[in-house]
């Protein structure tokens, strides 16, 4: 079951070239996607209405994507409006089309009800683009159901024991902090709100030359649908958490980064992840070369995760009966679950 009336990450806008139409699965559906004369994106369902043949082996006219079978042409709207040998076009003559945003550098489709698209709903999510950020575009393709990978990011107990070594930096104060950190969650009306101190923690190692050996660290993060994880981290003076309690600091931090993922399902077993990684553009150095080392952190580390998930998902499969059991660092997790439902819920009403 998959919630549809929500924007999905198709790719990064770099990926969709003019004139090159791009067949995508997502969320099990046959799409394809083509860049207008004009620039705007479109996408329709990747199934010509004559001969169910592909559209995206079709060509790009203008506005218009035309069949390379038989000749039909469509237009954004998923209209035929040339049908050739043929003066007038029966109206069942066409394919379905999805509304799509092209925004914070990234494409994006609504799979639901075109009547409520609404462009507000997409999350503030943060591109490769911004000026606030040192920051390069990230994918990697997973061999899981997108809910593993939406579990993992909710539940970020897992960096003591997946990522001990990398962003836990093989210090069991780090570690043990990140596994039994006091957490602040607080649901939101399209995802949930984690935030997490970690006082007088050993600062991640790919941030000690900008930040200092030890420091107050607190990272938030909003999970919000339909997989949208927008995750600050942000270094303060030893002393600060107690200071401000749960609040955030009215102090500049010494340090902060950012990280902007979607997760958005190709199919059941098949989920593609999108991430920009990187640190504030008031970091003295060299943003080019920290947009590439954060990179190829970002990709280090989430190897380790898919490496874990995937073979989660094999044990998975192996015997779909058996069922989870939860404790505490599930709560982010398990009040996800229940927004979702919600929200399947109501759109299975409407
Ligand atoms: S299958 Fe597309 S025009 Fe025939
Ligand atoms: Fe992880």
């Amino acid at each position: 079951m998959y919630l549809r009336n929500a924007w999905y990450m198709a790719g990064w806008d770099k990926d969709f070239p003019a004139d090159l139409p791009q067949p995508l699965t997502l969320l099990d559906e046959l799409l394809v996607f083509y860049r207008q004369a004009d620039g705007r994106i479109a996408a329709l369902e990747d199934r010509c209405c004559h001969r169910l043949a592909p559209l995206s082996q079709g060509r790009v006219e203008g506005n218009d994507l035309r069949c390379l079978y038989h000749g039909l042409k469509f237009d954004a709207a998923g209209r035929c409006n040339d049908m050739p040998g043929h003066t007038s076009i029966p109206k069942a003559m066409k394919v379905r089309s999805y509304p799509v945003l092209e925004r914070y550098n990234a494409v994006w489709i609504w799979m639901g009800d075109p009547a409520k698209a609404d462009e507000s709903l997409l999350p503030d999510f943060v591109g490769y683009g911004s000026p606030d950020w040192y920051m390069a575009p990230g994918r990697m393709d997973y061999a899981a159901n997108y809910q593993l990978i939406q579990d993992n990011l909710l539940d970020l107990s897992h960096i003591a024991w997946v990522h001990r070594n990398s962003f836990g930096g093989g210090n069991a104060d780090t570690n043990k902090a990140w596994m039994e950190g006091e957490l602040h969650i607080t649901p939101l009306e399209r995802g949930v709100r984690v935030e997490r101190w970690m006082p007088n923690a050993a600062t991640p190692a790919h941030q000690v030359a900008m930040a200092g050996p030890t420091c107050d660290v607190l990272t938030t993060f909003d999970y919000l649908v339909p997989g949208i994880f927008l995750l600050s981290s942000r270094n303060y003076r030893a002393g600060s958490a107690q200071r401000s309690g749960t609040a955030r600091p009215t102090e500049e931090p010494l340090h902060a980064s950012f990280t902007a993922q979607a997760v958005t399902p190709l199919t059941a077993r098949s989920t593609c992840y999108f991430f920009t990684f990187g640190p504030w553009s008031q970091a003295a150095g060299d943003g080019e070369q920290m947009k590439q080392s954060f990179l190829a952190l970002g990709r280090q580390v989430f190897e380790e995760d898919r490496t874990m998930l995937q073979a989660q998902q094999k044990v998975i499969d192996a015997d779909p009966s058996r069922k989870m059991l939860f404790f505490d660092v599930d709560k982010a997790p398990v009040m996800y679950h229940r927004l979702v439902e919600k929200l399947l819920a109501a759109e299975a009403q409407a």
